[in-house]
């Protein structure tokens, strides 16, 4: 039976958290969400998921494994997800990233595009948006008809929350001043109009939400992948099932962009060369 605690006497306590727990959870969020939880994030699980107990008032780490085995606790596993990650973006951050798509991925692909050629780009794990709204930026900046042609960019991620936000596509000016000045006439119009996406960008961009882990849905391939800040939650065999699962993804010269403390490692080292920071392009 489930054991509720009352919330007053429970109101900032942390609820204890045993070893066998601890390695359920951990096992759960492997096998779900490809998370690595090694043993010193014990106290970070104990005390994000604490508060989440709490506010269900559930008493116990096994009543809330009870939950999450029972079939009909989607948004709960989500919940899990969510506290256990971290959603934080920017536009354009590491912006050496958006040089190179602007220096080296696009032109050609653009070329092709005026020509009738398909191009898509997908930023994996893409949180609130801001980094498939970078992209579609460039692209209209170096081609300011690419939303009448035949160039996509895809957003997902594994948190609809975070995907209903990319989609509403509302940032305040302190997300907006992320924004290189060298594109500040396309969010203001190139006037003095409060910072804004304008539908040309954003209607460059569609989103969806997708767990990295389980097999991609596309049939198409896609020129570049952004999937930056999400694998570092991953443990080894994962990243390198997920950098495989890019590599058949990509286009056969398609380029792949990680975070700054993410490499790629495994037989994906077959597949691509180092072509800048935590820059590959598929050789094979
Ligand atoms: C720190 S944010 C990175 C956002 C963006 N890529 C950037 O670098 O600014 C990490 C995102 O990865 C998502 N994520 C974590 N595990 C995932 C998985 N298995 N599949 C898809 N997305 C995942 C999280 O929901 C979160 O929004």
């Amino acid at each position: 039976m489930r054991s509720v605690s009352t919330a007053a006497s429970n109101a900032t306590e942390e609820v204890q958290l045993g070893d066998r727990e601890f390695a359920k959870i951990a096992v759960y969020a492997k096998k779900h969400f490809g998370l690595s939880l090694s043993d010193n994030k014990k106290p970070l699980v104990r005390s994000r998921l604490s508060r989440r107990l709490r506010s269900l008032q559930i008493g116990s780490f096994s009543d809330y494994l009870d939950i999450l085995d029972d079939a009909g606790s989607a948004e709960e596993r989500t919940e899990l997800l969510c506290l256990l990650t971290t959603n934080v973006t920017q536009f354009f951050r590491e912006a050496h990233h958006f040089e190179t798509l602007r220096d080296e991925v696009l032109p050609p692909l653009l070329n092709a595009a005026q020509n009738g050629k398909r191009v898509r780009i997908w930023s994996a794990g893409c949180s609130t948006g801001p980094e498939p709204y970078s992209i579609a930026i460039v692209l209209h900046a170096l081609c300011p008809n690419a939303h009448k042609l035949d160039i996509k960019v895809l957003g997902t991620d594994i948190d609809p929350v975070v995907v209903r936000q990319a989609i509403a596509a509302e940032y305040g000016p302190k997300d907006l001043a992320q924004i290189p000045k060298i594109y500040a006439n396309i969010v203001t119009g190139g006037g003095s109009l409060a910072p804004r996406l304008p539908d040309e960008v954003t209607s460059l961009v569609r989103f969806g939400t997708l767990n990295l882990i389980k097999p991609f849905p596309f049939s198409g391939k896609f020129d570049a992948i952004f999937c930056r800040n999400v694998a570092i939650y991953f443990d080894k065999e994962t990243q390198q099932n997920v950098w495989m699962a890019f590599a058949n993804a990509l286009t056969p010269d398609g380029f792949l962009f990680l975070g700054h403390s993410e490499r790629l490692s495994g037989p994906a080292l077959q597949r691509f060369r180092g072509t800048g920071i935590t820059t590959y392009q598929r050789i094979s």
